[in-house]
């Protein structure tokens, strides 16, 4: 799905993912039983998969009907930036525990399949599973007996269960597991190999047994339950997780209206252990490929049981209403000035990722050209990606010379590059003042010691919002880092 097209951007990509990917880490978690395993689809919770299942040990058959990615793999080349992913696949293919295949007649020695294509968003928001039931069709073409089949995509309640009961899928003897993904853009490996949980959803305790032996390794509690809570677990974590989000930022605009610190508020709560500290960051809110999909499947399917969501779709518009706040913000602080530009910094998601699927800085763009700003963005690894969706940006090659003659900045990814800028320089490169700090990471004191108008998400306005309090990117608790600016 991130495939693009032009060479330039291909070249930025290879480039980038040998300039930051990081020493392979040893992860030391071999199997001692090795199973014939199959993962269907090369997207990116494929493609993690598959490396780490071989990494356990495993030997494993990367299905990828896209001819174009297939090419690519065989050739070394990632369709996505993960760190430590182009290492591993390459280790792996190496070693012969890993290959990719266009074929699905390739799986006749193949023991369990893990399904991990696609769900995208129908025009309903309800999760589209067709991907899933044509990979099935053609599974249950090539399969042997006993295969088992395992769900990582993330489907419908109730998906798992009604692909079992197809009248092909028993006569072919396979059966279905539900073993959803936890992983995040940017540390997949590190999820997938150290795992809070491993959740088996299955019908049979023959096909609980064989999933848990294939994970045996990891270090993980594995969870043991039924096909539908297995599938509905997935939706409430991520749909949890974002309503903290949600939630934090709605109590950021109460912070700002009695000149609270949501940062301290933040550390506060989350020093709760019944809280916890992850998570609970405001700014631009969440996007991404899950987060907006996920809220959006969970608020369709509970309509269609007649279920009541008030939560989610509150937890949705939030999200909707940061963006817009953002935009508003800059707006107004261009009031007045002929051919205003803002420059974006960040185009991606969140930071270590190329993804911009759902990523604030893009719709911010476009509330802004749509209101006829020029906007200037620079991302590390993402502007290809960018371009691609909102072709009138115009697309900088570093954060300065985005800046230069800017009347404000918007910084929508906190990417580390962005909090180590020189400040004086910017200031000197800027025609404006503003800064919009899109996820409270910036030294609000120095900048506004600077001249800048710093705005943002719930800092206080006395110290000049922002104290230098900084969080971990990691969703881990605040702490004090007072110079991380200068
Ligand atoms: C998420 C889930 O975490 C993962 O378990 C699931 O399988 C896939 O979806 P991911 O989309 O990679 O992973 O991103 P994540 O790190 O969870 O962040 C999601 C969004 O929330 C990002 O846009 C991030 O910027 C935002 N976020 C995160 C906040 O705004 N505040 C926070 O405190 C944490």
């Amino acid at each position: 799905m991130l495939e693009r097209g032009c060479a330039e951007r291909s070249e930025q990509r290879r480039t980038a993912s040998v300039e930051t990917e990081p020493r392979r880490p040893s992860w030391n978690i071999r199997s001692e039983e090795v199973a014939q395993l199959a993962v269907v689809g090369a997207g990116y919770v494929g493609l993690v998969t598959a490396a780490c299942l071989a990494e356990l040990g495993h030997r494993v058959t990367c299905i990828e009907i896209d001819a174009g990615r297939l090419t690519a793999l065989e050739a070394g080349r990632m369709p996505i930036h993960e760190p430590g992913l182009a290492e591993l696949v390459s280790e792996n293919s190496r070693n012969g525990r890993l290959r990719f295949t266009g074929n699905f007649a390739n799986i006749s020695d193949i023991t369990s399949v893990f399904i991990a294509v696609p769900t995208p968003s129908a025009e309903d928001g309800a999760a589209d599973v067709s991907f899933v039931r044509e990979a099935v069709e053609l599974l249950v073409q090539h399969a042997r007996p006993g295969l088992l089949v395992i769900m990582k995509s993330t489907v419908p309640v109730g998906t798992s269960d009604a692909i079992a009961k197809l009248p092909a899928v028993l006569d072919a003897g396979i059966e279905v597991v539900s073993n959803p993904e936890f992983l995040r853009q940017g540390t997949a490996l590190q999820d997938f190999l150290h795992p809070d949980r491993v959740v088996i959803g299955a019908e049979s305790a023959e096909a609980m047994g064989r999933v848990a032996r294939i994970y045996a390794s990891l270090e993980a509690p594995i969870v043991a339950v039924d096909r539908r809570s297995a599938e509905l677990a997935k939706y409430t974590a991520n749909a949890l997780l974002a309503t903290r989000i949600s939630f934090m930022n709605e109590i950021s605009h109460i912070a700002m209206a009695v000149n609270a610190d949501i940062d301290d508020v933040a550390r506060i709560v989350g020093m709760d252990r019944r809280i916890g500290p992850a998570f609970l960051r405001s700014g631009l809110g969440w996007g991404g490929s899950c987060f907006p999909k996920d809220v959006l499947a969970l608020t369709s399917a509970a309509a269609r049981y007649g279920c009541e969501t008030p939560i989610l779709r509150a937890a949705y518009e939030i999200n909707q209403l940061q963006r817009e706040y953002a935009a508003q913000l800059l707006i107004d602080a261009l009031h007045g000035i002929d051919d205003p530009i803002v420059a974006v910094l960040g185009a991606a998601f969140k930071p270590n990722t190329d993804d911009v699927r759902g990523s604030p800085a893009l719709t911010i763009a476009k509330r802004l050209l749509g209101n006829g700003v020029t906007v200037r963005i620079h991302d590390p690894f993402a502007l290809a990606n960018a371009s691609d969706i909102v072709a009138e940006i115009d697309c900088r090659p570093d954060a300065y010379s985005a800046l230069e003659g800017a009347d404000a900045l918007l910084l929508a990814t906190e990417w580390e590059e962005y909090e180590r800028l020189d400040w004086t320089l910017v200031r000197e490169t800027m025609r404006g003042k503003t800064v919009v700090d899109g996820r409270n990471v910036l030294n609000g004191v120095h900048l506004t010691e600077l001249g800048f108008h710093y705005k943002s998400f719930g800092r206080p306005a006395h110290n000049g919002n922002g104290n230098g309090t900084h969080h971990h990117t990691n969703g881990s608790a605040p702490h004090i880092a007072g110079t991380s600016m200068e």
